[in-house]
């Protein structure tokens, strides 16, 4: 599963060209594609999508923690669905560390987007200062547990795991600790949730991911696909990490 994270990048007309260029660029591709997207750019792009029968999947970069109400400029998991979002992204780092969102908020928003069948990719990582602490493991799991509580089905959640100090740094993790990584979240994952649980769910990497270093870090055991934001900013670099995906 390879996700594009555009961030608070590209307007309407600047997202409908972009697919109108990927899509022929990717069309022999066997990975599972998706775009995150502003709001603003959700119902036109899966509208144009469905149009041209192209299996990429649309979602948001966030959703409110509440499912309506007075809460001005606040966009709800229903809204998302309404407009042809198919996945939302919950908890990334720029949420959490520019907005100061937490794991029990995350987990509000978890648990409603569940309500209203909205796949989730739930992001999670370091900090370099947890990092040099030695405190990965134990970061990542009270994100894990507190970000999932009260979920006892996970076949709607994604995990991706992005290391802090990779995010838009041009420092990837090397293959080698991502896979540890990811390991560690999946055994976290059958602790809580049982084997198959564990061996069901998609675990992503991210930060810092372009065309050159896809490959190696998607040959990983436990790495199951990819969110990558910069680079999938361009319709080439972005095709060139998709194709680098070997079923
Ligand atoms: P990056 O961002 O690929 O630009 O490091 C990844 C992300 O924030 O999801």
């Amino acid at each position: 599963m390879i996700i594009g994270n555009w961030k608070m990048y590209k307007t309407v007309g600047e997202a409908l060209r972009f697919v109108q260029t990927l899509a022929p660029l990717v069309e022999k591709s066997q990975a599972q594609v998706g775009l995150a997207v502003p709001f603003t750019v959700l119902y036109p792009l899966s509208h144009l999508l469905r149009e041209m029968e192209v299996s990429i999947k649309v979602g948001a970069q966030n959703m409110s923690d509440n499912a309506e109400g007075a809460f001005t400029g606040e966009i709800s998991g229903r809204m998302l669905v309404d407009s042809g979002a198919q996945f939302v992204l919950i908890g990334h780092s720029e949420r959490r560390h520019i907005f100061h969102e937490s794991n029990p908020f995350i987990n509000r928003k978890v648990r409603l987007a569940l309500q209203e069948e909205l796949p989730v990719i739930l992001c999670i990582g370091e900090t370099l200062a947890e990092r040099e602490k030695g405190a990965v493991e134990s970061v990542l799991t009270k994100q894990i547990l507190e970000s999932l509580e009260g979920v006892d089905n996970l076949a709607l959640i994604t995990l991706a795991y992005e290391p802090v100090w990779a995010i838009g740094t041009g420092k990837v993790a090397h293959p080698d600790d991502a896979q540890k990584v990811h390991h560690f979240c999946r055994k976290t994952i059958a602790n809580k949730w049982g084997d198959k649980a564990a061996n069901g769910m998609v675990i992503q990497y991210g930060g810092s991911v372009k065309p050159e270093n896809a490959s190696k870090i998607l040959a990983e055991e436990d790495v199951d696909g990819l969110l990558v934001g910069g680079a999938s900013l361009s319709p080439d670099s972005f095709s060139q990490i998709i194709n680098s995906y070997k079923d």
